[in-house]
């Protein structure tokens, strides 16, 4: 790992051993990009790429060279100086033009990686990482942009943010504050974008990219089940296993885009950031704004080496805290069991079964504070309801941890029902516009995080809750969108940062809450997977995936999740049937070989199911046991695709190759058809690997690959529905 600075050609090239990054200072003094990719030898400068020549109808910096902006790719680019495309940020100054160029000043470079203020990004201790801070400024506007670069060593990847200062004495708005752009030189890729709805999160949509945009983005408030920030282009030929791909992760929960555009002359930018539609922020004088951070990744390994590349970035430079890289409890969660009809005796019946089944943490879901007996009233009174509890969340977390389970339990802290309590003493605290319709959704609304006294107040009865019980887990939901988003807590002129403030505040919660409490395993979930980004994964090392616990459809969901996620971060948990969602009944083998592929565990009352099903959840959970390191950490390989394929295959190999686990299951049946054969990846091709008795080498296992219905995996086959395996192969 590498920064070199070339101070004669001004440019920058960032490398490790797998990628280079190259930039440099334009003739007209702004940066330009140049190169990323698979890592090339250094060389005092790279002019011979940039373009100078008169093209017709082109605007050109000087008489001189031509140079122009729009036949050259930009590193941030600016509005309104001869670039058209999309720009990068957009500042409003007193001459209202809107117009900025933003010139090099100068450069600095540290070791490891600084940390981003109140805003999650990955971190790196020194020997992990370098980091180029590129200093620009623009004298008229008299504003200070500094481009911030970190290289890791280890990881195919770069992260970028910007950070924009007014030197000035007067105010200015910032209308766009993207984190990253990246200008390539052709645009012969496919764009792959995780998109869907409510209880069908994250399924993959490709699109070959044609001149002009393609974009998926937010508007909710948070990153939300519709679209995904993450994206992902790939040359036409790459598959799973080889090919170039480019990945683009936005590290932040609200509102965001994620842009391509491919323009006459066929170069691609790629963009992402705080989506402008719902952003404008006031600079004042020496006041600072940051961006949040966006990492890109290369591979030439396929999408499974870029996904790789991703989930061990997120599980050892994002994920932080105790959690880290730590096995997950496998967990009885009572929401589908009971919803918000139970009493302490019912959920200790619950508890007690889940005990007898081998779980190790029992969370009590929605509906043990205030008048919550259902979803319209009680959201924001965070004391509980003693009818239910009589001895509050201290008394039943004591009586659990007596019985030999961890306990953790629900909370909403966003969100407030207008019938609570808190609504009816602050009105004022939920987003609404006076005199306009209150938009609802779920019978709620949302507190305006955006201002701290809320964001105090709640933090208060939470903390109260939490401070003398046995809590060892949190699930932290968020059940609606924003609407009408009018902050009382500024003036009019100031709402256009009050989507992103709003983030900032549920950051600063979560915070203020994993310092107290730092042995609190915290679970994310936003209506199931309305917010899996990884600004989440700072503080939540897991994510409740989806609402929709559906043994099969949970393949398309975790399946798509992976692309940019680990396992480690899924939250995943075997239900009743018929599911409730898509009223399916899929078998109790095929739920559990499911779901043991993330933080796994069950949602239902393991009192309502047959002998013969309790029997399988005790071996499921002892296997999970036996396999979590290697399930939740492994490296993970797509194999079959359940968007193609009427069955679905992945893996997980150990990272030394000895031991890894192979899934396959049958969402449809085939009838009369060869099975056919399945290649297994990241195996070592010389060790010889045992699976239920028989033994196979490596390099046949995945240049053959196996029958479908081989012995090994006897008891699966594609004829019938719901029929899955999952299966150890051993290094001799
Ligand atoms: C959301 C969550 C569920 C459950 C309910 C409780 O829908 O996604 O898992 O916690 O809220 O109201």
């Amino acid at each position: 790992m590498n920064i070199i600075v070339h101070e004669e050609s001004k440019q920058f090239h960032l490398y490790n051993d797998y990628i280079s990054y190259i930039m440099y200072v334009q003739p007209n003094g702004e940066l330009g990009q140049l190169y990323f990719g698979k890592k090339i030898h250094d060389r005092d400068n790279f002019n011979h790429l940039v373009n100078y020549f008169l093209m017709p109808v082109t605007p050109y910096y000087d008489e001189k060279t031509f140079f122009s902006l729009e036949k050259n790719r930009q590193e941030y680019p600016s509005f309104g100086t001869g670039d058209f495309g999309t720009s990068a940020f957009k500042i409003v100054d007193k001459d209202g033009s809107g117009v900025s160029c933003f010139k090099y000043k100068a450069h600095s470079i540290t070791p490891s990686k600084k940390k981003l203020p109140g805003l999650p990004a990955t971190y790196a201790d020194e020997g992990e990482a370098l980091s180029l801070e590129i200093e620009l400024t623009d004298e008229i506007s008299k504003v200070s942009l500094f481009l911030t670069y970190s290289v890791f060593k280890d990881y195919p990847v770069i992260t970028r943010s910007a950070r924009f200062v007014n030197t000035g004495t007067e105010d200015i708005v910032l209308d766009k504050a993207l984190s990253l752009c990246l200008d390539l030189p052709d645009s012969n890729y496919e764009w792959l974008q995780f998109s869907g709805a409510w209880a069908r999160e994250r399924h993959i949509v490709t699109k070959r990219l044609d001149d002009g945009i393609t974009a998926v983005g937010s508007r909710r408030g948070h990153s939300g089940a519709n679209e995904n920030p993450f994206v992902i282009i790939k040359r036409p030929e790459t598959d799973e296993n080889i090919g170039e791909a480019i990945g683009c992760s936005l590290i932040y929960s609200g509102n965001f885009i994620a842009q391509a555009e491919s323009d006459a002359d066929g170069k691609l930018r790629l963009l992402t950031g705080i989506n402008p539609d719902t952003f404008s922020w006031i600079l004042k004088s020496e006041e600072c704004f940051v961006t949040p951070e966006a990492v890109l990744a290369w591979s030439d390994k396929g999408l499974n080496g870029l996904s790789q590349a991703f989930h061990a970035l997120y599980n050892n430079h994002l994920v932080r805290g105790k959690w880290k890289n730590k096995e997950r409890p496998i967990l009885l969660n009572n929401w589908e069991a009971t919803f918000m009809d139970f009493t302490e005796d019912s959920i200790l019946k619950i508890a007690s079964k889940a005990k007898e089944a081998g779980a190790e943490l029992f969370v009590l879901d929605d509906g043990w504070f205030g008048a919550r007996d259902d979803d319209t009233r009680g959201l924001g009174d965070w004391i509980e309801n003693p009818a239910k509890l009589p001895g509050g969340i201290k008394g039943l977390s004591e009586k659990i941890e007596a019985m030999g389970l961890k306990f953790g339990f629900w909370i909403e802290p966003e969100m407030v029902n207008p019938d609570s309590d808190l609504y009816r003493a602050h009105p004022d605290w939920a987003f609404s516009i006076p005199g306009r319709d209150k938009t609802l959704s779920r019978h709620q609304m949302v507190l305006d995080y955006s201002r701290p006294e809320v964001v105090d107040h709640i933090h208060d009865m939470l903390y109260n809750v939490i401070k003398d019980a046995k809590v060892s887990y949190i699930k932290w939901d968020m059940n609606r969108s924003i609407t009408e988003c009018l902050s009382r807590g500024v003036t009019s002129k100031e709402q256009g940062m009050v989507y992103h403030r709003y983030i900032l505040g549920v950051y600063s919660l979560y915070e203020r809450l994993i310092s107290e409490f730092p042995d609190i395993l915290f679970e994310s979930c936003a209506s199931g997977g309305g917010r899996f980004d990884a600004g989440m994964l700072y503080y939540a090392p897991q994510a409740w995936c989806s609402d929709n616990t559906d043994g099969e459809d949970r393949i398309f969901i975790q399946y798509g999740t992976s692309y940019g996620y680990p396992v480690s971060s899924m939250g995943a948990h075997v239900s009743a049937v018929p599911n409730q969602q898509t009223g399916r009944t899929v078998p109790i083998s095929m739920r559990g070989n499911v779901a043991m592929f993330g933080a796994f565990g069950y949602e239902l009352d393991l009192n309502h199911i047959s002998d013969e099903e309790f029997e399988t959840v005790k071996r499921q959970i002892e296997f999970v046991k036996e396999h979590r390191k290697l399930l939740q950490y492994g490296t993970f390989y797509r194999l079959r695709s359940p968007f193609d394929a009427a069955q679905a295959a992945w893996m997980v190999v150990s990272q030394d190759k000895k031991e890894a686990l192979l899934a396959v299951y049958t969402m449809r049946a085939v009838v009369n058809r060869m099975p056919g054969y399945l290649k297994l990846r990241g195996l070592d091709p010389d060790f010889k690997y045992e699976c239920n008795g028989k033994t196979y080498c490596g390099d046949e296992l995945m240049q053959m690959g196996i029958p479908m219905k081989d012995e090994c995996i006897s008891g699966y086959s594609i004829s019938y529905d719901g029929s899955s395996a999952v299966v150890v192969f051993k290094a001799e």
